[in-house]
């Protein structure tokens, strides 16, 4: 890759041909629970925070009826900073001459003009359309009426409140790398290696961080294995991907035995969030929002197709890794990330401990630098998804700047195929695995009491 195409690809902000692509599509800007007053006590107040989304400077408000405002930060009277204004319930007043804007951005009042002036009506400030999703408010910000339908056909936004949880925190780097990291599926055999794995009845499906440590369906000569000793013992996975209304399938196999090979099947959501397996009844699907060229915030949306999540305990274990009001982890290049050699040595290939994996790709995203110099790498076989997804965007950005219809969920015309996506880890029988993954997919649906018998979403190729 040339410097120009890494630059193309990464460079976000107004007016560049990267973030053109990504203003075609609905951005996560913030969780509802940053408005809720238990976790930030300044909301009972005040209940309104200053954003960064995609380089741009925006307010969020939430006013007395409950709408949401998102509006540009910049008082359009002479470019005070609305982040200070004053909360009135029914709208944001700027406190250099008291000028008003509801949450559509409409000027209400312009108090400091002769009474009769019509300025008012002639003043908008810039509002982005806002929508509340299994606790995380997405904005618009591509062209006003453009918007495409949300994908509320996705799991993870047809699980009811009782059945999701979502969170997000802060890397030190530009959104392609954080998203990269997501859909590499030969990095867990090493990155996330335990040495040592834990006894499965000791993991808890709401454990945060500790995916690899689940059970892994299916059983290799009736024992039940953890996800970490198969990712550890079969490092070589044969990698295919497939086309889907969305992006693109990813499917990862690790031949065990003569009999039995590892399947993992997980999902890119073009052009920046992923599907993956927890365990066998819980999924994440993340996003990766550019909040400037040098820094992301990931929005994962935790999805139950069995019982009930206990959403304040999942918060209260991923709060000891991450610090309020700005979900900045409390790891980072400050502290080497945790780095601990003896650790390396002796339980983990990486070193950074073992309660919380998220820090570990953060590790890998931040240490290549704010923005990673695509000119110098050297991608192998098991870099093709990298290649494959870079290609789609780099053909994403050459679409709308011919003035063409983005992919996936921009493309209104695919908006009912967005549907599942599903994901799949087990054991699987090796002759059959596609099958048996169908299997795994129509049980897990069938468990899931908010879905009532939907078919799958998954066609996993013939094998
Ligand atoms: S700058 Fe905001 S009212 Fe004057
Ligand atoms: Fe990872």
């Amino acid at each position: 890759m040339t410097a120009e195409q890494n630059e193309l690809i990464t460079r976000i902000g107004p007016g560049t041909a990267c973030g053109a692509v990504l203003r075609r599509y609905w951005q996560p800007v913030a969780l509802v629970d940053e408005f809720d007053p238990r976790l930030d006590p300044r909301m009972a107040q005040r209940p309104l925070k200053a954003l960064r989304v995609l380089g741009q400077d925006l307010v969020l408000f939430r006013d007395a009826s409950g709408r949401w405002g998102l509006l540009d930060r910049n008082c359009p009277h002479r470019g005070a900073d609305l982040a200070f204004g004053r909360h009135e319930g029914d709208g944001l007043r700027c406190p250099f001459h008291g000028w008003k804007f509801d949450a559509a951005g409409r000027c209400l009042e312009t108090p400091a003009e002769p009474a009769g002036s019509k300025l008012c009506q002639r003043v908008t400030q810039r509002s982005y359309p806002v929508l509340e999703k299994s606790g995380v408010l997405f904005g618009w910000f591509g062209e006003a009426g453009a918007a495409p339908p949300f994908p509320d056909g996705f799991d993870c936004f047809r699980a009811p409140a009782s059945n999701s949880f979502a969170f997000k925190g802060l890397w030190h780097c530009n959104w392609l790398q954080a998203f990269e990291v997501g859909i590499d599926p030969a990095h867990p055999s090493f990155l996330h290696r335990f040495l040592n794995d834990t006894a499965l009845e000791a993991i808890g499906d709401n454990a945060a961080g500790r995916q690899f440590r689940s059970a892994s369906a299916g059983e290799i000569a009736g024992e039940k294995w953890p996800m970490s000793r198969i990712m550890r013992e079969f490092h070589q996975p044969d990698i295919t991907y497939e086309e889907r209304p969305w992006g693109l399938q990813l499917t990862a196999l690790r031949p065990m035995t003569e009999d039995l090979t590892h399947v993992r099947i997980t999902q890119a959501i073009f052009p920046q969030a992923f599907v993956i397996p927890l365990s066998e009844t819980l999924t994440i699907t993340q996003w990766h929002v550019p909040v400037d060229d040098e820094h992301t915030y990931w929005y994962s949306f935790f999805t139950s197709f069995a019982g009930p999540v206990d959403r304040e305990a999942m918060r209260n274990q991923r709060l000891q890794f991450i610090s309020l009001p700005d979900y900045i982890p409390k790891s980072g290049r400050h502290n080497q990330w945790g780095f601990n050699p003896e650790e390396q040595r002796s339980r983990t290939f990486l070193g950074m401990g073992e309660e919380d994996i998220n820090v570990h790709d953060q590790w890998a995203v931040e240490s290549m630098g704010p923005i990673q110099d695509r000119s110098r790498e050297h991608l192998g076989t098991s870099d093709k998804v990298i290649m494959a997804n870079r290609r789609l965007l780099l053909q994403a950005i050459e679409t709308v700047q011919a003035g063409g219809t983005a992919p996936g969920l921009a493309d209104a015309a695919l908006a009912t195929q967005m549907q599942g996506p599903d994901t799949v880890d087990g054991i699987a029988p090796a002759g059959a695995w596609a099958t048996w993954s169908q299997e795994r997919v129509q049980a897990k649906r069938a468990g899931a009491p908010w879905l009532g018998g939907v078919q799958p979403a998954l066609e996993a190729q013939a094998s």
